[in-house]
């Protein structure tokens, strides 16, 4: 077992969780930036296997999310924000330039940091991520009319009458997310964890909305897909086939970052990290592995 940290970090102003697995000195360090936006670390558990093939693992809590501080004031609730707050957590636990995986909005987020803050980077995954909400929401909405209909029925009622927090609306929604954001059954609890705190705080109905299909929230109209360009870092986009941010998702990252690669997991939906562990933590050391680079603070 790698040796672990967990503790709270100040950044901009505030005390965030974070948790670090690994740390013999000089080992390149994987950044992990979990999504919802306003899920929880939690569920990028598995992220921690890497610690056992060579690298530094740290994992923490967004603004307003998990065990991480709660401000009132909702501007800060944004991407600007959060990139700020990535660029300043690196800089304040003294990572040095780091590997940045993003999962789902961690994956849209991970993109605005290279955009910014490249220099800092040693390379960039993304897993289930997204460059275009507009895009993202399109294939949900494809997604969506593959459902039952009177499963179909249930969630448009919900969201007309704005009964969305209502029980009937949660179980309609776990029929997506059965096919679409975790197929193993029963849920790993820190899949289940994380997902239950976006209702609990404050920064996921704001940003994202009131469920993984319907975005209408403050992020719903980011497109980052025509800077991606300008993106010169090693680039690894990874997805499951059963995604709900799909692989038409994932194939305008791969084609939009000059000489970026690309894998699909077969047998997976939105977290491809516990529907195929050991086949993703594979794919992702010999990524690393073929990048190299030292997290030299
Ligand atoms: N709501 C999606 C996520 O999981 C985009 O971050």
């Amino acid at each position: 077992m790698a040796e672990t940290r967990e503790g709270y970090v100040p950044v901009t102003g505030y005390r965030l969780f974070y948790r670090s697995f690994g740390l013999e000195k000089g080992l390149p360090v994987v950044l992990g930036l979990h999504g919802g936006p306003g899920a929880t670390h939690d569920y990028l558990l598995p992220l921690a296997d890497l610690a056992d093939r060579g690298f530094r693992v740290v994992l923490f809590d967004q603004l307003g999310c998990g065990r991480s501080d709660v401000p009132t004031d909702p501007s800060l609730f944004s991407l600007e924000h959060h990139v700020q707050e990535v660029e300043e957590l690196r800089r304040n636990l003294g990572l040095g330039r780091v590997h940045l995986l993003g999962s789902s909005y961690g994956g849209l987020l991970a993109l605005a940091v290279a955009l910014a803050h490249q220099d800092r980077l040693l390379s960039l995954i993304t897993v289930g991520g997204l460059a275009s909400v507009p895009l993202a929401q399109a294939e949900m909405d494809r997604l969506r009319r593959e459902l039952p209909p009177s499963v179909q029925e249930t969630i448009s009622r919900c969201e007309a009458s704005g009964a969305t927090a209502s029980p009937e609306y949660a179980e309609a929604c776990m029929e997506f997310y059965r096919r679409h954001l975790c197929r193993m059954w029963p849920w790993p609890p820190e899949v289940a964890y994380s997902l239950g705190m976006c209702q609990q705080r404050p920064v996921y109905p704001l940003m994202n909305g009131p469920s993984e299909f319907t975005m209408t929230g403050t992020i719903r109209d980011v497109d980052l897909s025509a800077q991606l360009h300008r993106i010169r870092l090693p680039t690894l986009v990874l997805g499951g086939r059963y995604d709900e941010v799909t692989p038409k998702v994932a194939e305008q990252i791969r084609n939009g970052i000059p000489g970026a690669r690309g894998v699909t997991f077969p047998e997976s939906s939105h977290v491809p990290f516990w529907e195929e562990r050991e086949h993703f933590i594979a794919v992702v050391s010999r990524f690393l592995d073929q990048v190299g680079g030292v997290s030299k603070p």
